[in-house]
């Protein structure tokens, strides 16, 4: 649950965060601070960002610029991008984090309730995706993207599938520009987690009665949900220069949950040990 990489493997960096002002975002952002990264959070509600922005002052020292931006505003993403070079000078990394979700019957949303998932989720990621993409490329600076999936981007699941479009497009994105871009030295990598508890995401896929019907750790082969630093420890290796032949990856850490609830078997942790001595016995062993 420690900080992994060496101090200062971020050092001189510019990352800006999407969605940087809670949750996964934060995390991220407080230990990219901490390895030396000057950082820009965004998100839609400049308070929130402003309150994270002084805990993470106050706690790892640094910079931390806090600014207003929709994702789904191409104008407002350009502003962050302008705004970051003016303050910092080059930026050298984008994590592509914001997102929305909720649950539901698919049949039950409107037409408007998928909209806003799908572009929150892919709209804003290849809105930010583009602005700094040209930016980049216009310079001749090298740079790096990490965008924040989910398992079900490659399964799908039912229940969240605006989300599920919405990151299964971001994986495309992800894998796409990792070979078109790589000309300009640009990677683009992803990460896949599984629960991680945060208030976003819990509020809104576990909602009361849900939370306690519900153990997201009983459907994990290491029976725990995520600790922040993990997230934060891989998401610092591919945003450092470490990872620099890292491109087009996707990785999972969620402890072998998505694997284990595709594997046909798997329900068989299940039976009980009488149940396989009995069993044996049955083969004549
Ligand atoms: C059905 C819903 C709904 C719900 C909203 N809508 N919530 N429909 N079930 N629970 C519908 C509304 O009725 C409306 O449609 C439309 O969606 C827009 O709703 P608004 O409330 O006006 O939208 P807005 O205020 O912009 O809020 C966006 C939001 C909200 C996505 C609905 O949840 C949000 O701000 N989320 C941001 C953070 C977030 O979601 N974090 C969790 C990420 S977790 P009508 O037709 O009525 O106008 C994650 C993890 C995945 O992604 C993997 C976990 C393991
Ligand atoms: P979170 O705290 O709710 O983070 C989502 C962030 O996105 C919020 O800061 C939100 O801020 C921002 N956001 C939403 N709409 C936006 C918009 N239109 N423009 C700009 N910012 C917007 O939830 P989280 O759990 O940390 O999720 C972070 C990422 O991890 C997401 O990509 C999520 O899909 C992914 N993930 C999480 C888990 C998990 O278990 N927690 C699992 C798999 C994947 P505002 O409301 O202020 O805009």
């Amino acid at each position: 649950m420690q900080g992994m990489l060496k101090s200062e493997s971020l050092k001189n960096k510019t990352i800006i965060i999407t969605g940087g002002g809670t949750g996964l975002g934060k995390s991220m952002g407080k230990y990219f601070l901490e390895l030396g990264a000057n950082l820009v959070i965004t998100s839609r509600k400049l308070d929130v960002l402003q309150n994270t922005a002084a805990e993470m002052i106050h706690e790892k020292g640094g910079n931390v610029l806090p600014l207003a931006c929709d994702v789904r505003k191409y104008e407002e993403v350009e502003k962050v991008i302008k705004a970051s070079e003016e303050k910092f000078g080059q930026i050298h990394g984008i994590v592509n984090n914001a997102a929305g979700n909720f649950i539901s019957p698919t049949e039950r949303l409107s037409h408007r309730a998928f909209d806003i998932v799908v572009d929150i989720v892919l709209k804003g990621t290849y809105y930010t995706t583009l602005a700094a993409g040209k930016n980049w490329i216009s310079k001749k600076q090298p740079g790096t993207f990490l965008n924040i999936v989910t398992t079900y981007a490659w399964t799908g699941s039912g229940y969240v599938v605006p989300s599920a479009c919405g990151k299964a497009g971001v994986l495309a994105l992800t894998r796409s520009l990792a070979v078109e871009w790589a000309k300009y030295k640009i990677r683009s990598n992803a990460i896949a987690p599984g629960p991680f508890p945060t208030e976003g995401a819990w509020s809104r896929l576990l909602p009361g009665e849900l939370a306690r019907k519900f153990d997201p750790a009983d459907r994990i082969p290491l029976k725990r949900v995520g600790e922040h630093q993990e997230l934060a420890n891989l998401a610092a290796y591919l945003m450092s220069d470490y990872s620099g032949y890292v491109n087009g990856e996707v990785i999972t850490i969620d402890g072998g949950e998505w694997l284990r609830n595709g594997g046909e078997f798997s329900h068989l942790e299940n039976v009980p040990t009488e149940l396989w001595d009995m069993m044996e016995k049955m083969r004549g062993k």
